[in-house]
């Protein structure tokens, strides 16, 4: 009898406890939000293209808290010099933290995964073994990272730019580049390029293929005008110095000293609507993760 009764006061124990910390779960409301971070730029005619991607993020998900991150400590001094404070991935996610997020969902608006996107990657996982922290973070993927993206990705070159190239007429893209063995994603997409995308090439800045590598494609094919675009979220420093710049080591100066006839355009990928659909459904599927 009096096991009985012990074993009725335990189980009674332990129903009170169990109900107790499932009151407490219930207790602490849910908060989700979305932290989008990209490299960053200190262009202030860069920034409309940021500004596009928030618009369509917002609409992609309304209600939806949008936090912005910049992980380019450079750009972000630069920035503070000049008054204006910009959050890194670490700092965005434990004034989020205090905020009283819960859940998390993380958005690279990076290109590749490589050293960006390796940082932040360790950022979210460090974030996920802080005592009293968030219940859930995700991570989404960079613009290029399954076959599918890199087909999206070429197709939109095709829609955006080669329907509009004239004759001998070729579109050169700036990729960044990195010596990251995901460099390999660049000459990997002119692959894409080359199934989706007539006379389009890519090149990069800090990596490669190199500018010099697409003058033998160029040569072959008869082109004679050149049309540069950055293949960067932004058309930040790069685009508008190492790639439209009137330095004589800029990509349009070397292109008109081998002859081309030279057009830049200066818009970031993260300002098109088909590039911002790809992070978006980097996003979706991370927000996703989090239920
Ligand atoms: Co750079």
């Amino acid at each position: 009898m009096n096991k009985y009764i012990t074993k009725v006061i335990l189980v009674a124990v332990l129903q009170l406890v169990g109900w107790q910390s499932l009151a407490q779960t219930h207790s602490t409301p849910q908060k989700r939000g979305i932290l989008l971070v990209t490299f960053g730029t200190s262009y202030p005619e860069a920034q409309g293209s940021l500004l596009h991607l928030d618009e369509e993020v917002r609409k992609a998900f309304p209600g939806e808290e949008i936090r912005w991150a910049y992980t380019s400590k450079f750009i972000r001094r630069k920035l503070r010099k000049q008054g204006e404070v910009l959050d890194s991935p670490a700092e965005a996610l434990a004034e989020m933290s205090e905020d009283g997020f819960t859940h998390v969902a993380v958005q690279s608006l990076h290109i590749i995964p490589g050293d960006e996107f390796d940082y932040l990657k360790a950022t979210v996982d460090a974030f996920q073994h802080i005592p009293k922290g968030f219940k859930k973070l995700t991570l989404g993927k960079p613009l290029l990272f399954h076959h599918s993206d890199l087909n999206k990705a070429a197709e939109s070159i095709a829609d955006i730019y080669s329907k509009n190239l004239g004759e001998n007429e070729a579109l050169v893209l700036m990729g960044h580049g990195t010596t990251h063995a995901s460099n390999v994603f660049y000459p990997g997409f002119q692959y894409y390029l080359n199934q989706h995308a007539h006379n389009c090439f890519i090149a990069c800045v800090e990596g490669f293929p190199t500018l010099e590598d697409t003058f033998h494609a160029l040569n072959e094919r008869g082109i004679k005008r050149v049309r540069l675009a950055p293949f960067m979220s932004v058309a930040g420093d790069h685009a508008r110095n190492d790639m439209a710049g009137d330095d004589p080591e800029s990509w349009k100066s070397i292109l008109e000293a081998h002859g081309f006839q030279v057009e830049s355009i200066l818009k970031g990928m993260a300002g098109f609507d088909a590039f911002a659909a790809i992070w978006i459904d980097h996003l979706k599927k991370a927000l996703h993760e989090l239920e």
